[in-house]
């Protein structure tokens, strides 16, 4: 078991959204980014899609030239994207599943049908220096398979868990929350690093935060849209404050 800091990843996608919705110049994910840092993130996450819908190439050429924390690049396994990452050498790229059509990443990466492809496609970036992550839903056969390819770090998807909760469907909620913490446990007990993410907000951050196998966090889009009441930088300060109640 362990019990280190829980590190906060701040996704900022979501500023590049708005900025997309006009074609405008501004608001700036970079400058959001640093200002996330000076609000206590611990890292920066940024998913560069397929499609561009949010975040652009050069978003990550700025990224990866003003920030002082670790940048976690989210990606799909794609020969486009991993060239894109053994361009930068990112801290840590996060490897995602991607369907064109879906608003969000609705659920964890299927690891399991696509062993040899997935084990050729991370161990360039590996070899490259980055910590390589994989998405995952809280599900044993698919955590074996990451351990098994070579993934340094898992990110179990908290979305189901989430939306649970918002539809106050409080019994599947905690059954969701207990695989989680079960599959905390599992993958920490297999050598992995445990990361957790999706859907999070000052009322369901808690219960993630207090698994003790957890290391890092990243959440986004509630951060982003709360920001318009109540300021990133108090938005930030305010989870950071909830992840640190929890833990202690
Ligand atoms: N972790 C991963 C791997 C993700 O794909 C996302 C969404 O891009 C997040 C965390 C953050 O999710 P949210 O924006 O719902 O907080």
């Amino acid at each position: 078991m362990t019990n280190g800091k829980l590190r906060l990843g701040v996704n900022i996608d979501h500023v590049a959204t708005v900025r997309n919705a006009r074609g405008s110049a501004y608001p700036d994910p970079v400058r959001a980014a640093k200002l996330a840092e000076e609000a206590g993130a611990d890292g920066i996450t940024a998913h560069l899609r397929e499609d561009r819908r949010h975040i652009s190439d050069a978003d990550i050429d700025g990224l990866m030239a003003a920030l002082t924390t670790p940048l976690n690049f989210e990606m799909a396994a794609t020969s486009e994207m991993q060239a894109i990452a053994l361009r930068h050498k990112p801290h840590a790229v996060c490897i995602v599943p991607e369907k064109r059509e879906e608003r969000t990443t609705e659920g964890g990466l299927e690891v399991v049908r696509e062993e040899s492809r997935l084990a050729d496609f991370i161990a360039p970036l590996r070899e490259a220096g980055c910590r390589v992550s994989i998405f995952i839903g809280a599900d044993q056969d698919q955590i074996e398979a990451a351990h098994r390819i070579g993934a340094q770090v898992i990110e179990l998807h908290t979305g189901a868990y989430c939306d649970f909760h918002a539809e106050g469907r409080f019994d599947a909620r905690d059954a969701e929350l207990a695989r989680l913490r079960e599959m905390a446990r599992f993958a920490h007990g297999l050598g992995l690093e445990v990361h957790a993410g999706h859907g999070l907000t000052f009322e369901t951050v808690q219960p993630i935060a207090a698994l003790p196998e957890v290391m890092e966090l990243n959440i986004g889009h509630f951060i982003i849209g709360e920001s318009i009441f109540s300021g990133l930088g108090p938005t930030i300060k305010e989870m950071r404050r909830l992840m640190d109640e929890a833990r202690a």
